[in-house]
């Protein structure tokens, strides 16, 4: 740097960088948002979800678009050309595996990234903001997920697209019509798979990028939350930076690289020795060419869906389970709202919190295996319990976020060398 102030006198650079700076601000871009933006210094894994996100999104994007040079959308093609894809093709197999399974770590990815924020008080102010787009990019995340499960047009395409849609049929008066409009044709048929292929590679990706570019820009705006749950905006030294803070770079540059290189280690085991992961990252049926004269035996959604089917499925009645089943996804928005504790990490809650917080996590992982079991009756009941403890972390929390007794926060964020 050659001025002592540099955040606002951004050293030009010579030659080539001289001249590119002047008419484009890359060298203060790097400085604004890496070497003079200050993290919080006690950043744990948790941390890594973020990045390890956007990893997985560039990752989703670059398959995907090799992926369509040989896909070939139509009800009587779209099957085989995966199969030429992954038998054929120079590495189809590998690119083809890596965007199928790369939905489900996309998933795991993101579930992690959002515990992260329930246990650490991240969606509360001033972060509300940042939690809706996040909110909104999970919300695109699953339509982009659905659709893009139907196009290899395989049995479980075709019986998944038509349950899922089937639900919209619940909606007073206009369901009918709206199932209709959606599939294009009477049944789950080639308009279906022809508008999905559209959205699944133009319409949502472009959404889910502008809204990451949001999400990160209001996050910016904020700066990030830490496992303390302090602000330490609010505690600067005499040269005006956060004495709990440290730069993004090198620091968080370096730490986010482990993350990436443990992720990539994980993801090609999984890759190279477990793709099908069991049947979860893919499914038996999906193997054979959709056939509407015969149903997969359990007909399940995808298990990153599961929590919400298996809500869906413990209401006897189908509209209210399917009102059920948008709540469980809509309630998450209201969370900063809810929680009227002063305080934000799980750290310094008390055990009201931590216990409803059990509660959930419970629930939700309980709700996710039984969304991929048999609708029997013993499985039924027990999504029945289970949808209560995940519906009353939410109802009942301006209750137990005001009566739980929390510790006091320290001045200073805890960090071990
Ligand atoms: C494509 C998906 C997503 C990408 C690429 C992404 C990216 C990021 C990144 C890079 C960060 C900063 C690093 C970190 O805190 O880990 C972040 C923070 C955050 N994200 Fe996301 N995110 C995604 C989805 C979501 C979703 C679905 C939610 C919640 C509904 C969410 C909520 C948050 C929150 C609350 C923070 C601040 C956390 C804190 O400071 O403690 N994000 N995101």
């Amino acid at each position: 740097m050659a001025s002592n102030d540099a955040a606002s006198q951004v050293n030009q650079g010579a030659g080539f960088m001289g001249w590119l700076n002047k008419r484009l601000p890359v060298n203060k871009f790097i400085s604004d948002q890496l070497l003079e933006y200050y993290a919080p210094k006690n950043f744990n894994v948790w941390y890594f979800f973020g990045s390890l996100a956007l990893l997985v999104l560039v990752m989703q994007l670059v398959s995907g678009i090799f992926l369509t040079m040989f896909y070939k959308v139509g009800d009587t093609t779209a099957f085989e050309s995966v199969e030429f894809i992954r038998r054929e093709v120079s590495y189809g197999w590998l690119i083809q595996s890596l965007h199928a399974i790369g939905a489900s770590a996309f998933f795991v990815v993101v579930y992690l990234h959002m515990y992260r924020a329930l246990m650490y008080g991240s969606y509360k102010a001033p972060r509300e903001l940042l939690w809706l787009f996040g909110m909104f990019i999970y919300l695109a995340l699953m339509a982009e997920a659905f659709m893009g499960y139907v196009l290899p047009w395989g049995n479980m395409s075709y019986w998944a697209a038509t349950v899922i849609i089937n639900i919209f049929s619940t909606i007073p008066v206009i369901g009918p019509g709206l199932v209709e409009w959606i599939r294009g044709d009477y049944g789950v048929a080639d308009a279906t798979l022809n508008r999905f292929f559209s959205l699944h590679v133009v319409a949502i990706p472009l959404i889910l990028l502008l809204l990451v570019a949001l999400h990160l820009v209001a996050l910016r705006q904020v700066g990030s939350n830490n496992p303390d749950g302090i602000e330490i905006k609010e505690n600067k030294g005499s040269d005006g930076k956060p004495v709990d803070g440290i730069p993004f770079h090198p620091y968080y540059t370096v730490k986010d690289i482990v993350g990436v290189g443990f992720f990539l280690t994980l993801f090609a085991v999984v890759v190279f020795f477990v793709p099908t992961f069991g049947g979860l990252f893919m499914e038996e049926a999906n193997f054979e060419p959709a056939n509407p004269l015969s149903t997969p035996e359990p007909i399940a959604p995808s298990w990153y869906f599961t929590p919400y089917y298996a809500i869906l499925r413990a209401v006897p009645n189908q509209r209210i389970g399917a009102l059920l089943l948008l709540l469980a996804v809509l309630a998450f928005f209201f969370l900063p709202w809810l929680d009227r504790s002063p305080v934000k990490s799980v750290r310094y809650r008390g055990l009201w919190f931590k216990g409803m917080l059990a509660v959930f996590t419970v629930s939700f992982l309980a709700l996710m295996y039984l969304g991929l079991k048999p609708a029997s009756a013993s499985y039924v009941n027990a999504a029945r319990v289970f949808a209560i403890g995940y519906f009353s972390f939410f109802v009942l929390m301006p209750l137990y976020t005001k009566w739980d007794r929390v510790k006091s926060v320290p001045k200073r964020v805890s960090f071990h060398e």
